[in-house]
């Protein structure tokens, strides 16, 4: 390694793939800490593990590619926070934001012609029953809607959601979470949040065998309902693959099952999708493989591209009804602008002809085969899911006791990705990748490789 970065004016989009990635920098490199340095005076400090730990800063990125201040140029294997789903700046989405721009930065919730352009499109991609949208800016912010929503649906107050649940970090959204120490010393959280076990095969609450236990979870669920409860069910919230919580899918069982409960119930099932939305498992909606629709659908993250953006799509006799219908329950500030219309309607032009998706499911099962290879030979993977472009690779101290590794080496792994320029935004027991599904075939394998390396040598420190 020299300390001489040599990419800086070269446009990302003109690297080919044999050349990148490259890190010729320490990390972080001197000029990414000279901005972390001027930045610690006034930023807060509790920015994400990852941002901290790396203390890279991002000059710009294209593509699947990113590249810091020093030059160095990454492979983003989690396009961003799960966002750069269609690569970094994607065509047309920043001329389209450009072009709105010029005309109009911002008018409260007025309707301007960008907003029934992309209804139509996002329409396109959806089934009968989730063809009427209210807008919001962050998931968290969707999420607090849809329980506004489901409330004022069913006049009724209890919500079930689930073990190892994420979704997101204001106090109802973290209601819902599992059991992550995030959510620590924010309490009490309103009432009426029940949680019941996900189905977690690699760490099945019941201790059962996914081959012969009839999805138990799902059926807990059930006796959650009559134990738990007051009988005033109004939704059941559930991720149909678990994200940040570990990429843990849920079988289509149990996502039928929980469809039963609330058409039994009168409750409202709502699927966020805001991680797993935009092409991010293979098909434009995770639920679409499970054969099961929601009620609410919760969409956000990838849906623009990076413009900050988020969604409920539901019926609109859902939409409508309730406390929830009355004039001025949906708006918000900056939810439905322009400009995150334009953004979101470019993001799905994309997303039309249905050629990203179909790449994305090919490079998706080379990859998902390449991790299983991995797992193979590599006593540190005890586990490895995936869904189209969503990988988790979970990782433990010991493959018989299944105990996880220590915050320690979550921290030395992203460390040796990022030193052979994979960058990855998360670090937790599970190593989540999503890179963005416009990956190279090349650059998937190639990052698997670096990935062969990097736990080679976090294995190596380990004992
Ligand atoms: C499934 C899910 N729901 C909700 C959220 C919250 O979204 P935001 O961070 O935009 O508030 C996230 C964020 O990671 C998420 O993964």
């Amino acid at each position: 390694m020299t300390s001489q970065p040599d990419t800086g004016d070269v446009p990302l989009a003109q690297l080919a793939d044999d050349e990148v990635p490259r890190v010729r920098t320490a990390l972080p490199g001197p000029r990414s800490a000279e901005v972390w340095a001027r930045d610690a005076v006034h930023h807060a400090g509790n920015s994400s593990p990852a941002a901290q730990w790396l203390q890279l800063a991002i000059s710009d990125a294209a593509g699947a590619l990113v590249r810091d201040v020093d030059g160095n140029v990454f492979v983003d294997f989690s396009s961003g926070a799960v966002v750069a789903n269609l690569g970094h700046s994607p065509p047309g989405v920043a001329a389209a934001l450009g072009a709105e721009a010029e005309r109009l930065l911002h008018y409260f919730d007025f309707a301007t012609p960008a907003r029934p352009a992309f209804f139509e499109a996002l329409a396109a991609t959806l089934p009968p029953e989730l063809q009427t949208f209210q807008m919001y800016s962050t998931g968290s912010e969707a999420v607090e809607a849809a329980l506004r929503l489901a409330k004022s649906f069913t006049g009724r107050y209890e919500v079930i959601s689930f073990h190892h649940a994420w979704h997101g970090r204001t106090i109802g959204s973290m209601a819902l979470m599992g059991g992550f120490p995030l959510k620590h010393g924010y309490g009490p959280f309103p009432a009426g949040v029940h949680h019941s076990p996900s189905a977690y095969c690699y760490r099945c609450a019941f201790g059962l065998d996914r081959d012969t236990c009839g999805v138990a979870c799902a059926r807990f669920v059930d006796r959650v309902h009559e134990q738990s409860t007051e009988q005033q069910l109004a939704a059941v919230i559930v991720e149909p693959v678990q994200g940040v919580g570990g990429v843990i899918p849920q079988p289509p069982e149990f996502l039928a099952h929980l469809r039963e409960l609330c058409d039994r119930t009168g409750a409202l099932l709502i699927f966020d999708e805001i991680l797993t939305g935009m092409g991010r498992t293979g098909t434009m909606w995770a639920f679409e493989q499970s054969g099961v629709v929601p009620d609410v659908l919760l969409a956000g993250k990838g849906l623009a591209s990076g413009y900050p953006i988020s969604l409920i799509a539901s019926r609109r006799e859902v939409l409508d009804a309730g406390r929830f219908g009355r004039p001025g329950a949906g708006a918000s500030t900056f939810a439905s602008g322009n400009l995150a219309c334009a953004a979101g309607a470019a993001t799905l032009a994309l997303l039309e002809d249905g050629t990203v998706l179909e790449h994305a499911r090919r490079v998706g099962a080379a990859m998902l085969a390449g991790l299983r290879d991995l797992q193979a030979r590599h006593p540190l993977v005890g586990d490895v899911r995936g869904r189209g472009m969503l990988f988790g690779l979970e990782l433990v101290r010991d493959r018989a006791t299944k105990e996880r590794i220590a915050p320690e080496t979550a921290r030395r792994l992203l460390f040796a990705l990022a030193r052979r320029g994979i960058l990855t935004a998360g670090a937790g027991p599970v190593l989540r990748l999503s890179p963005p599904l416009v990956l190279s075939e090349t650059l998937a394998a190639k990052g698997v490789g670096l990935l062969d390396d990097a736990l080679s040598e976090v294995e190596a420190e380990a004992t």
